[in-house]
């Protein structure tokens, strides 16, 4: 998918990694549609800031009226509550999946009208190795970002006929405020989004962008047993 001189729409453009691919795909010559809950936050220049909230399908509808000629769309807004599946807080975990797979999917079907007037597409979908792998104190969490991957793999066979190209990226934890709680190792966000723009101008459907994601994503062969090791010990 060529990035120069297509139209892009972002969303939660204003910080982490959205600001970063925003900018980058200015860099690299689109014009970009800067999605956030509140549009006085984008502070990227040349970014055409836009109201969107991915939980709310009103203000998904009228961002797409009030655009024109979005060719490529990154779901990107995305948020954690810790909410664990058994003992969390219900809402939490409603929240969890409208955010990132009833929100990603709603902004599909509402500009897929926009990508199908094009002869080529492409839609990019921000997962997470917890799309493939769920942990005690993230599974709320990754059972959102599964529905996510499901979602991105089952839209990709929908739209194979009008040339849209859907990838997936996949990475482990990168260094925004998401994750500011958590010290471990994380990926430069900037780094991650230059790996996603190469992955989705290079038609790649599956970008993986660290260490992280290619480990987990190879030991998915390994199933269960390789996923979780820990699981398979006798306790002590
Ligand atoms: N950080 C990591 O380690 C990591 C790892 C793997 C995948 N991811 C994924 O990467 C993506 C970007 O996250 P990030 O790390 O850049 O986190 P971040 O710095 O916390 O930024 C999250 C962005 O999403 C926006 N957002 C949250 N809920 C929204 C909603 N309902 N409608 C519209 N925008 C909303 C936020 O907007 P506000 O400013 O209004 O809150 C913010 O712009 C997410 O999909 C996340 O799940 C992150």
């Amino acid at each position: 998918m060529q990035i120069d001189g297509s139209t892009a729409l972002v969303t939660g453009a204003n910080r982490g990694l959205g600001r970063h691919l925003t900018e980058q795909l200015i860099a690299r010559g689109a014009t970009v549609y800067a999605a956030a809950r509140n549009p006085d936050r984008i502070d990227v220049p040349g970014a055409v800031p836009i109201q969107l909230d991915v939980t709310d399908r009103a203000s998904i509808a009228a961002a797409a009226a009030q655009t024109r000629g979005v060719s490529i769309v990154v779901n990107n807004a995305g948020s954690f509550t810790g909410a664990g599946l058994v003992d969390g807080d219900r809402d939490d975990l409603e929240l969890e999946m409208r955010t990132h797979y009833f929100g990603p999917l709603d902004v599909i079907r509402a500009f897929n009208p926009q990508l199908a007037a094009h002869e080529r597409s492409a839609i990019l979908n921000v997962l997470s190795v917890l799309s493939w792998v769920s942990y005690p104190g993230y599974t709320g969490y990754s059972a959102a970002k599964s529905a996510a991957w499901s979602l991105t793999n089952g839209v990709r066979g929908e739209l194979v006929a009008q040339q849209t190209q859907v990838s997936a990226l996949h990475v482990g934890y990168m260094d925004t405020d998401m994750v500011a709680h958590v010290d471990v190792a994380k990926s430069d966000p900037a780094l991650v989004a230059a790996i996603a723009l190469d992955g989705l101008e290079s038609g790649e459907l599956e970008v993986l962008a660290d260490d992280m994601a290619r480990a987990v994503r190879t030991n998915l062969a390994g199933g269960v047993a390789a996923l979780y090791p820990e699981l398979l010990r006798p306790a002590a």
